[in-house]
């Protein structure tokens, strides 16, 4: 008797156990802790965490379906961009999974908040003992060594029955923030010029003293004559810390764009997340570089600065805080132009899928997503020196990816260009003709070093040595944190002509690039990417090449092409 009832709470703590785990199913888990995290233990029962929860949408292709339809020239559908409810009734959850989601918030006493404009992505704020059992976790305090920045995290959760099918992820839990929080296709000073001359028009000499806006005009026959559509936008991502001036634009417009109006090659800002574009802040000269490119170079378009604040609430770095609140305006900017990213692997690859879809959702509105392809090369994978690392968002295919060129008339491959390819995202189609040709003819090099079936990058690029900014004295700096605003730059001024014509933006660009867009692009053949990963192997990268190469795409464009191509 006595034996027996000593027995009984471990009979019904088994039984309770078995009951758990039948009702959980495995959602996602990681098999260890980056490198860099050390774990203190489990994390205190009344701490609070904030998590996200993404709903499912009732079809997962559809957004990618819609994308596809307006930008395949190939397609009746193309240009015919989805209005902001259109792209809402694709991916707002079904009723069913409405239902299971508010019937298990209230059974566990739970007041969700909304953070996508859709509906799609909830909030919730518990303590770590709550959260533990909702989804079968081990919430755990990870300290970051190098920082002394502690985070919650958890190894692996797990999903209730009744949510499988109605909840895509829950964030944070299994993904670790990045080091640096965010890194950014860094600019690298190079040289500061305390002299520089007048700069003169149209001659290959333009380019000699650094890149200037007379250089690119020259090299991509960009015009400066000033936009006029007041319906035409140029948004531009900027990220705590890459404050950019007035003052300093100002100067730099006087020095390189006497010729332009300051009232309207001037822009505005936008916080995010408690950011601010304080002028008081030093000039760190990511910001100055993106806001003087687009300015400097999209003659007259509205530009506006999205600026990230430290108070990220996405835990990615805000990445998704800019691009829902962008999906909740009604004219959203039609090019972004983002100079920052991350290593593929250090998101899960559910959360990547739920933020390119955010970036499909983006371009099926009409608005082109451009990111710097970043300035590692192929990159060095952190668990195996012999593997190439790609880069987010670029490994996403509703972005376009933009790589790096150096030197003049012909240029080269700039050696930082970052590219290679996906893990995560198979080839797209728009891709087949450019790539496979590419992997026959050159897969050899680097065989093993690389997943040959992935989305392939970058799609394009523009020079990036040597750009001379304003921060107040002028500094030469490099990276693609350069190419992409100069190619959003040229998208923003063909736009211009397109909607004065009454014709739809470029939106999406890859299907059309790799079909008919290609021929307005010069192709680099010269040059290499090129890193070092192990001090025991000599440096390695991939070469341009004849064609498509993963160094500087299918090349870099000339204004005047793209203007007899679209027939404007
Ligand atoms: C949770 O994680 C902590 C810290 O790693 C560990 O000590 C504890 O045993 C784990 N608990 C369970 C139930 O797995
Ligand atoms: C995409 O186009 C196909 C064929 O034109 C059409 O059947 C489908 O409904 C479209 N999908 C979306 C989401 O627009
Ligand atoms: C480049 O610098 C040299 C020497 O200062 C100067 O003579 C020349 O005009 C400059 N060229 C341009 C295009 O700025
Ligand atoms: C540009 O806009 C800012 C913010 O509105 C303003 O302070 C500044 O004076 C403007 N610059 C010029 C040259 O008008
Ligand atoms: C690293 O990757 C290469 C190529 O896939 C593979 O052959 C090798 O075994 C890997 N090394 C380790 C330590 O995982
Ligand atoms: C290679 O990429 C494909 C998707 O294109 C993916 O399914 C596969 O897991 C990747 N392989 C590795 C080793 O990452
Ligand atoms: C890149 O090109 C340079 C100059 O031709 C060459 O010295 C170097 O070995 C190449 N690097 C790689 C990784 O191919």
């Amino acid at each position: 008797m006595l034996f027996l009832k000593s027995l009984l709470p471990f009979v019904c703590l088994g039984l309770v156990f078995a009951s758990n785990l039948n009702s959980f199913v495995l959602h996602e888990n990681v098999k260890s802790v980056p490198d860099g995290f050390v774990s203190l233990g489990s994390a205190q029962p009344q701490d609070i965490v904030k998590l996200r929860i993404a709903l499912a949408q009732p079809n997962k292709n559809a957004i990618a379906d819609a994308v596809y339809n307006v930008s395949d020239p190939s397609n009746s559908l193309y240009g015919q961009h989805l209005s902001k409810a259109e792209v809402e009734a694709l991916i707002a959850p079904s009723q069913d999974t409405k239902n299971a989601v508010s019937s298990w918030l209230q059974e566990n006493g739970l007041n969700p908040t909304t953070t996508s404009p859709a509906g799609d992505w909830i909030s919730i704020s518990v303590p770590v003992s709550q959260a533990n059992s909702l989804f079968a976790a081990n919430f755990t305090t990870f300290v970051h060594q190098d920082s002394d920045k502690q985070f919650i995290r958890t190894l692996s959760y797990s999903l209730p029955k009744s949510l499988q099918g109605h909840v895509d992820l829950v964030h944070p839990t299994v993904i670790f923030p990045e080091p640096a929080e965010l890194t950014s296709a860094k600019p690298k000073k190079k040289r500061a010029f305390h002299k520089v001359e007048p700069v003169g028009r149209g001659t290959s000499s333009d380019c000699a003293n650094g890149t200037t806006p007379a250089c690119l005009r020259d090299l991509y026959r960009i015009p400066i004559t000033p936009a006029t559509n007041k319906k035409n936008s140029l948004g531009v991502t900027g990220f705590f810390g890459n404050n950019a001036h007035y003052s300093f634009l100002e100067s730099f417009l006087k020095m390189y764009r006497p010729d332009v109006d300051l009232k309207t090659s001037n822009f505005t800002s936008v916080g995010i997340d408690g950011g601010s574009n304080d002028q008081d802040y030093p000039s760190v000269s990511e910001g100055e570089l993106d806001i003087q490119y687009t300015v400097g170079m999209a003659t007259s378009v509205p530009v506006t600065y999205y600026f990230i604040g430290y108070d990220a609430q996405d835990d990615l770095g805000g990445f998704l805080d800019e691009a829902n609140l962008l999906l909740g305006l009604e004219n959203p900017p039609l090019v972004l132009t983002t100079s920052y990213g991350r290593r593929e692997n250090s998101i899960s690859l559910e959360l990547t899928k739920k933020l390119c879809n955010v970036y499909a959702q983006l371009g099926a509105r009409g608005t082109t997503i451009l990111y710097a392809s970043g300035d590692s090369g192929p990159g060095c994978s952190s668990t195996n020196a012999t593997l190439f690392q790609p880069t987010f968002p670029s490994n996403c295919p509703f972005v376009t990816s933009v790589g790096g060129t150096q030197g003049y008339a012909p240029e080269e491959a700039w050696q930082g260009s970052s590219g290679g390819f996906s893990n995560y995202y198979r080839r797209p189609f728009y891709q087949t003709t450019a790539v496979v040709p590419y992997l026959a003819l050159h897969g050899h090099q680097n065989v093993g070093r690389y997943n040959a079936s992935g989305r392939a990058f970058p799609d394009i690029a523009a020079k990036a040595d040597n750009f001379l900014i304003l921060e107040p004295t002028v500094f030469a700096v490099s990276g693609t944190s350069a190419s992409s605003p100069t190619v959003a730059s040229i998208v923003a001024l063909l736009n211009d002509r397109l909607l004065n014509k009454g014709r739809p933006p470029l939106g999406f660009l890859n299907p059309w690039l790799y079909s008919v867009g290609q021929f307005a692009f010069t192709d680099i053949t010269k040059g290499n990417s090129s890193i070092q990963c192990d001090e025991n192997d000599p440096p390695r990268g991939f070469s341009a090449e004849v064609g498509w190469d993963p160094v500087t795409g299918l090349g870099t464009p000339r204004f005047d092409k793209l203007v007899s191509l679209l027939g404007l």
